[in-house]
């Protein structure tokens, strides 16, 4: 009887936990959509392009400084999924099309982290590209 009311109040517990870590995850999808970026950033992207955005391999965009973050993100994202030239992989079998809006949000981060104010790196608007992309674009 004991055990069975210990193994009860440990299930709620864990039910609550992950209603607890669950909920925000729902609601503020911005400040999130970031972080996953950052992690799909640093498991597959940082190591050519750096875990600041500062290139690690010279053929890379130098992200830090903005270098092809002036494009708007339609047409980064058809490179990001289908590659480029001979060391820019293609990511479409390992990332979904929401992964690389994310990873892309996180980019658009580097460029004012390195103190960079040009109107072109204005960072990703709230998760959605359209209407930035619209400036960046002029
Ligand atoms: C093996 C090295 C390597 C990895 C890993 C890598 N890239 Fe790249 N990436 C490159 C190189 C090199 C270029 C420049 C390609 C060119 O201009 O020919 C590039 C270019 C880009 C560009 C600019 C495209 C343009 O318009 O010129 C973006 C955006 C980009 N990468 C995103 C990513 C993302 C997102 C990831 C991870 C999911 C990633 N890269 C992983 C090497 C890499």
């Amino acid at each position: 009887m004991r055990a069975e009311t210990k193994t009860c109040a440990a299930i709620t517990m864990v039910a609550g936990l992950m209603l607890v870590t669950l909920a925000p995850r729902e609601a503020g999808a911005s400040d999130d959509a970031l972080a996953i970026g950052q992690e799909i950033y640093e498991e597959f992207c940082a190591a050519c392009h750096g875990y600041d955005g500062v290139k690690q391999i010279p053929e890379a965009p130098n992200f830090a400084r903005c270098e092809r973050l002036e494009k708007d993100d339609e047409t980064l994202l058809v490179i990001i999924a289908k590659g480029k030239g001979d060391l820019m992989p293609p990511w479409a079998e390992e990332l979904t099309g929401q992964q690389m809006r994310q990873v892309l949000a996180y980019i658009r981060t580097f460029p004012a982290k390195a103190g960079r104010r040009d109107p072109a790196c204005k960072p990703a608007g709230k998760g959605k590209g359209t209407e930035r992309s619209k400036d960046a674009k002029r």
